[in-house]
């Protein structure tokens, strides 16, 4: 017993000690929740036409738009790093209303596939299916006479996408458009063209997201009228993301995704809890530009950041992390 003034505790006794266990680092690790692995990082790619091009994205800091010529260099790099899988952005030679270089053979997306595929025959190379980064008009679908995005023509070209995809050698489609039926859609035509192994990556719960700012100068898929509030979803909405997660598994999608991550991580935990699929979570662009900004100006310890920022979205529930900082954080980890 100890007396200070008139205050008596009692050595040891009377409350609970969680600080037990964070004496050391040993301890903290046996006690820890959750890790982070590289395996289950994504890392995006935005690939363009032309050789020996690494064109630098101002709004992204370390990330660049390379041409085909430059994916077998990345390949061995998120190799030696553990980074074991990729998605897909192409910009192509041109645009349409319709989108046509999405579902080429030899479009930008179908080269690059088969270079990583030749490059590092394991990678696990994912097709992003989306039109917008293909249509002139910067929309995720063909358009009707009034300018509307039309839902239901828009499936035949995802579709043929995915399956010219999946020919040039992708190991996974994963359909960003937010059309309904899509995911329906693309499992068929895979199917009929024997492609029934080939897994479905749905971004299910995409929301209408400011975040995405910095992407669409990557990719070069700014709407050029209106924007995307009548296909993606509406930020203030939880129930809603359910009920697109429970369509896509009707669908037969094996992945679901919750995207952005951070503004949205009881959107993750939520779906963590009401389906046993593999669960991702796409880190976006503008999540990405902000802490790079921050760290830039010395306001924040950048690794320190990241690496809480991608705990957080495991904690949340994710079990795969679509992330801009998978090869600084698998840097990173692979020090310790
Ligand atoms: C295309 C697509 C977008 C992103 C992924 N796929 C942009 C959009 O929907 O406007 C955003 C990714 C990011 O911000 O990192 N449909
Ligand atoms: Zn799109």
């Amino acid at each position: 017993m100890t007396t200070i003034g008139d205050v008596t505790t009692a050595r040891g006794g009377g409350f609970v000690r969680t600080r037990r266990t964070r004496q050391s680092e040993a301890l903290r690790g046996l006690v820890r929740e959750t890790r982070l692995d590289p395996a289950s990082f994504v890392y995006p790619l935005f690939v363009t036409h032309g050789v020996n091009e690494r064109q630098p994205i101002e709004s992204m800091p370390g990330q660049s738009r390379l041409s085909v010529d430059q994916l077998a260099a990345e390949a061995a790099e998120l190799r030696s790093l553990g980074v074991r899988a990729v998605l897909l952005f192409g910009i192509p030679a041109s645009k349409d209303a319709e989108g046509t270089e999405a579902y080429d053979d030899d479009g930008i997306i179908q080269q690059a596939a088969r270079a990583l595929k030749q490059a590092d025959p394991a990678l696990a190379v994912i097709a992003d299916i989306c039109l917008c980064e293909y249509t002139d008009h910067g929309h995720c679908g063909v358009l009707t006479a009034a300018g509307e995005v039309d839902n239901d023509p828009s499936l035949e070209l995802l579709a043929r996408m995915a399956v010219s995809c999946a020919e040039a050698g992708v190991d996974m489609v994963a359909p960003s458009d937010m059309m309904d039926g899509r995911v329906g859609a693309i499992r068929s035509a895979l199917d009929q063209r024997g492609h029934e192994s080939l897994p479905i990556m749905a971004y299910s719960a995409k929301y209408a997201s400011a975040y995405y700012g910095p992407f669409r100068e990557a990719a070069d898929s700014t709407p050029q009228f209106g924007d995307r509030r009548g296909y993606q979803m509406d930020p203030p909405n939880v129930r809603e993301a359910l009920r697109e997660v429970a369509a896509d598994i009707e669908e037969q999608a094996d992945i679901v995704m919750v995207k952005p991550a951070l503004a949205y991580l009881d959107v993750i935990r939520v779906t963590r809890e009401s389906t046993d699929l593999p669960l991702a979570a796409y880190n976006v662009s503008g999540e990405y530009a902000m802490l790079k900004a921050a760290a830039a100006n010395g306001w924040l310890d950048e690794r320190g950041a990241i690496l809480e920022t991608l705990t957080a979205i495991r904690r949340a529930g994710a079990d795969i992390i679509i992330t801009y900082h998978a090869k600084e954080a698998a840097r990173w980890l692979n020090e310790r």
